[in-house]
């Protein structure tokens, strides 16, 4: 069993990015599930329901979201029916939508599960205690267990990689933006990275213009965040192979595509 996941679609230059390239990743590394961040797909800030449909249809099988999963008011409308979109898990409890949800990938199941952090971001339900009682549950229909954990820290990222360690198949960070090269399997067998990155502008500062956040830096003043949307892009990835009895990893690959480091077939 093989799993694309491409890191935070962020607005217009993103889901360029992912429509150019998510066929073309599908026939180098022919994954058997794609699974994309969403949660700052539209404009930077939530998703709609056409960019959630749209996803799905250039190849996405599961969207996951995080912590700007409510700033689209359209999100309330539609993702109790979105059957392949996740919120993170520890949400509290009465809040819409769901953070697990299991797909069918010929005859294998595999639990895609969303969480957050809660150091610098809202307190909310403690991610461990939730990702033990889903992993729990998951693990009584399958051992194919992907979980993208939408964090700041990298502490509170390694900490859950290592709890959950030998229990599922793959914990990637997502939210700072930025990929980090640290992917590796951890010592029982779970694949981990840090920071998956972000997929769209690739000269602007975590995806806005820059000009907007110097400015923010150097007088302290509010400023609107606009998208930088007409520069150059970039998409940033993992591939996990995973072994077809246990679900662990044999392997764990970055993958990036900049103006830098464009793709190669
Ligand atoms: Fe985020």
């Amino acid at each position: 069993m093989n799993i694309l996941f491409i890191g935070d679609v962020v607005g217009s230059p993103g889901r360029k990015m992912v429509q150019e390239y998510l066929p073309k990743l599908k026939n180098k590394f022919r994954p058997h599930l794609t699974i994309v961040n969403g949660e700052n797909a539209a404009s930077g800030k939530g998703i709609t329901e056409k960019i959630y449909k749209q996803m799905l249809e250039w190849g996405a099988q599961v969207i996951t979201m995080g912590n700007h999963t409510w700033d689209k008011k359209e999100v309330f409308d539609f993702i109790d029916h979105a059957k392949y979109m996740i919120r993170p898990a520890n949400f509290p409890e009465n809040n819409p939508g769901k953070g697990i949800v299991y797909i069918n990938i010929n005859g294998t199941e595999v639990a895609v599960i969303n969480l957050q952090g809660r150091t610098f971001l809202p307190a909310i339900e403690d991610p461990f205690k939730k990702a033990e009682q889903l992993v729990h549950e998951a693990r009584k229909r399958t051992p194919f267990i992907f979980v993208d954990f939408h964090a700041e820290a990298t502490s509170e990222k390694q900490a859950l990689g290592w709890y959950l360690d030998g229990k599922v198949s793959a914990v990637v960070g997502t939210h700072t933006h930025v990929q980090t090269a640290d992917e590796r399997i951890l010592t029982k067998g779970t694949a981990y990275i840090t920071d998956v990155g972000m997929t769209g502008p690739y000269d602007g500062i975590l995806g806005v213009q820059k000009e907007i956040i110097l400015r923010r830096f150097l007088t302290n003043l509010p400023a609107r965040f606009n998208i930088d949307e007409k520069g150059r892009n970039q998409l940033n990835a993992v591939f996990v192979t995973l072994d077809k009895e246990t679900g662990l990893a044999t392997d764990v690959k970055r993958i990036s595509i900049t103006p830098d480091r464009p793709f190669l077939d």
